[in-house]
This record gives C-alpha cells, structure tokens and sequence, in this order.
C-alpha cells in the first residue's frame, strides 16, 4: 500500500493525468495540485459524464477525499469559485473538502491581458489563461498572494500599483489602451475571496501533520517543465518532479518515501508552439487526432499529433526518478497497419539518445524510427494483458525494455473503470 504518490505528466500534457488520477483517488485520502493554474484541463468520464478540472485536483471527485491547492499554484479565485460551485451544482459537496493554500498566487485579470499581449510578439501558443505573467510577478516580487487579501486596505494597495504598471507597459511598450477598472476588480476578487475565505490555510502544515495517504497530482508534462522542457515553449512552472517541493511547501525528504509514477499516451500530442520531433502533418497524424479526439480539454484547439518519443520519454524517466509508467490510449492505435516510434534523434548525422537541450539546434533533428505491425484489433476495454493481441504486447515489451521502468498499469479508454495493472504491486 502506498502512502504517497505522485502522478507526473511524462509528455507535453495531456497524457490522462485525470483520468488515471480519478481512479487512483479511490484509494487515497487527500490529493493536491501544487504547480501550474487553470492552464491544465484534466478529463475524467464516469459512466458517460465527463467532468474537466482546471484548478482542484480531480481527486476530488470522490466524496471521501480532500483537495489541496498548494502554494505553487497560480488561482484565478473567479474560476475555482465556479468549479467548486459547478459541482456542487451536479450533487457533490465540495465547499467543506477542499484547502486553498494562504501562500498561492493570484492570477489577476491584468495577467491574463498580458498573456494575449505577449502572445503577439513572439508566440508560445499558450492558454492565455495568466499563468506566465502570474509567475513573473511572483518571482519579480510584485505578486499578490491569497493572504494579502485578508487585509482589503492592502490588497486595494497591492492591486494599485500592479494596476498602474501595468497599464504603463501596455501603453509605453505595446501602445495599446488598457481599461480595467481597479474598483471592478477589487469588489470582484474581495467578493471570491469572501467565499473561499474558510478554506484558506496553511497547506504545508497541514500536509506535514496530515496522517492519511497522499496523492500528488501534476499538472502539464515534463517535456512542458520550464527547466527540463522545450524552453522557452513550456508553461512558467516546474511541472516535471523538481516543483513538488517548492509547489507544496514540503521539504524534498518528504518525497523519499514516494512511489513516482508518470502518464504517457501510447503516442505523442502537444498544444501550442514549440518543437516536436515526431509530428505528423500528413494524413497519419490526422487519423491520430480524429481517433483520439486530440482537441484541448482547456481551449479545445487542435492537439499536434505524432509517434510515441522514446527520447523523450526516457528524458521524463531520469528526470523524475520514475518507478513505473502509466500508459494511455494504446485503443486509439487499434487500426494502424503500421505504428513507429522515435528510438534516437540524427543530427548532422550523429545519432543520440539524449534530450538536448535545444531541439530548435541548426540544421534540425530528425528522428529515427523502429517500424512495428498494427495489431489491427480493439483493444478498448481490455481487462489483462492476456486479452491484448501479441503485437499489442510487442509494442508494450519494447517501450518498458528501452525506458528501463515497467508499465504499471494500462488505460484501454477513457472511463474510469477501463483499465488494468501491469503488475501485483498496485497503489
Ligand atoms: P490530462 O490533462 O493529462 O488529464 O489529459 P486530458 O484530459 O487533457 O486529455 C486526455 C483525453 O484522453 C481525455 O479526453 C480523456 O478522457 C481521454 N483518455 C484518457 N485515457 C484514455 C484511454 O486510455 N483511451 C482513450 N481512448 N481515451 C483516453
Ligand atoms: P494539462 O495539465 C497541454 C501548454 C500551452 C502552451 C504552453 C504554455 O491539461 O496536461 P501556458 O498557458 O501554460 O503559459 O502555456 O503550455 N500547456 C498545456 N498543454 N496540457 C496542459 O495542461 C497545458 N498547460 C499548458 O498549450 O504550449
Ligand atoms: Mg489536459
């Protein structure tokens, strides 16, 4: 039995964080989010109805369970107050499960002004939901966090002068007008604020004394992690193992203890800009967006789509110390006659096994595939690896021999029940 987990994006997002989270919750008695905001939209279907998290954790979805925002995150208290309220509104408690930690972040609607402003100068294609500009004030000191709001007359002061900057970079540096309304918005986050108020405390005490088991759940992938990802195209948070301690507050020997475990699909997606060594533009990876029905669970745009990247795959492993993997979606490559995957990466003819640094190096990387048969079967609901067609095997044995951590468990669709260990060991 373990008593914390941690669950990892191992790709560029969207890998069924959600869906694997929600059936784990299970057996579990509190789940945090601790790094990233409502950038991250996590799909679970319990029979036939799909809820989307974008800032509690989707354990919550369990009645017997508490959710944690950590102090790593970045709230727009307007959305939270409307995911709370939106489940309550289809039958679940949750105003009395869920902490807000007094140290997270605030994203402010000027964040989200300043996000669709630097998009337009060098685009990164993001959710264009504040979480980089909420970051940047944070780390450049000007942050506004839930307990400043305890106090109005310095939130009101706080919310001045980011006001007042803000509207000077916009119309010195970006000439654009800028006309939020600074009573507007304090009325608004004042009256959010009033209705999370009770929730507000310190999480990372809490966690410390909390004596139930834990599950961690990561927002975005490791590949989007802003130190160990496609930088500068990746999200502003440590979204890879490195953020839990400072997105939680614990101390790293907290983490000794824990299983760490990532989700990655059975092929590759990835929203927004940014390099992606194993995209299809032809018809292969039109057929792996319709199958898979790759559109944004947060903005619905088109995912890119392409081969299972074993590069990078192995980059996620060593970076956060992985002991199994979760696979996802192996079922949206039931009809493929045939399925690649990236087993290095050519430049100027030299092959490595490594992630560089720069995937955007000159003269470009190519990467080079092993070729294996479609299995040309459904495999959708498939409840032990008996029930998988050999080539379906094949495929599963060679990503766990290349990687060097088992696959620990399989999700054959999106509901909560299709799914099956790989192993005894389970969580
Ligand atoms: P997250 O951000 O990592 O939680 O992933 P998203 O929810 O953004 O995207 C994953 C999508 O794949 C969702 O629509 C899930 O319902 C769906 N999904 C998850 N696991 C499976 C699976 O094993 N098979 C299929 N066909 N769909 C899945
Ligand atoms: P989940 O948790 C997929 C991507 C955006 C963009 C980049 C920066 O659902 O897996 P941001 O708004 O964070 O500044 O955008 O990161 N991105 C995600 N892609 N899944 C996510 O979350 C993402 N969160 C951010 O598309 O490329
Ligand atoms: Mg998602």
């Amino acid at each position: 039995m373990k008593t914390k987990l941690v669950i990892l994006g191992a790709q560029w997002g969207d890998e069924g964080k959600g869906k694997v989270v929600d059936l784990l919750s299970a057996n579990f008695d509190a789940v945090v989010r601790y790094q990233g905001g409502s950038n991250a939209g996590h799909t679970v279907v319990v029979n036939g109805e799909k809820f989307i998290l974008h800032l509690l954790p989707t354990g919550i979805l369990h009645p017997h369970t508490i959710g944690v925002v950590a102090q790593g995150m970045v709230v727009d208290l307007e959305l939270l107050v409307e995911e709370v309220q939106a489940l309550e509104d289809k039958g679940l408690r949750v105003w009395d499960r869920f902490f807000i930690s007094d140290r997270a972040h605030l994203v402010m609607p000027y964040h989200k002004l300043l996000d669709s402003l630097f998009e337009k100068k060098g685009k990164i294609g993001t959710t264009l939901r504040g979480i980089g500009p909420s970051y940047m004030f944070k780390f450049g000191r000007k942050g506004i966090r839930v307990c400043d709001l305890e106090n109005p007359d310095n939130a009101y002061r706080l919310m001045k002068e980011n006001l007042e900057f803000v509207k000077d970079l916009c119309e010195k540096v970006y000439y654009q007008r800028q006309d939020l309304s600074l009573e507007q918005m304090f009325e608004k986050t004042m009256e959010n604020y009033r209705k999370i108020k009770e929730r507000v405390t310190d999480t990372t005490k809490w966690l410390l004394e909390f004596k139930g088991r834990v599950l961690f759940e990561g927002a975005q992938g490791t590949m989007l992690d802003i130190d160990m990802g496609t930088y500068p195209y990746v999200t502003s948070s440590n979204a890879s193992a490195l953020g839990l301690s400072n997105g939680t507050g614990l101390p790293p020997k907290y983490f000794s203890t824990a299983e760490f475990w990532a989700v990655s699909k059975a092929y590759t997606t990835r929203v927004g800009e940014g390099p992606f060594p194993t995209e299809l533009t032809d018809g292969v990876g039109e057929m792996l967006r319709n199958r898979g029905g790759e559109y944004g669970a947060t903005t619905g745009r088109p995912r890119r789509c392409g081969w299972l990247d074993l590069v990078a795959l192995k980059h996620a492993v060593r970076v956060n110390g992985l002991d199994g993997l979760i696979l996802t979606k192996l079922d949206v490559l039931d009809s493929f006659e045939e399925i690649k995957v990236c087993v290095a990466y050519e430049r100027n003819g030299k092959l490595t096994q490594d992630l560089p640094a720069n995937l955007e190096l000159v003269g470009g990387i190519k990467p080079v595939y092993k070729s294996f048969s479609g299995w040309l079967k459904d495999t959708r609901g498939a409840k032990s690896i008996s029930q998988l067609p050999p080539q379906a095997i094949e495929y599963l044995e060679f990503i766990q021999e290349y990687i060097g951590i088992p696959i620990v468990m399989l999700s054959t669709g999106p509901e909560r029940d299709e799914y099956f260990w790989m192993v005894d060991e389970k969580a």
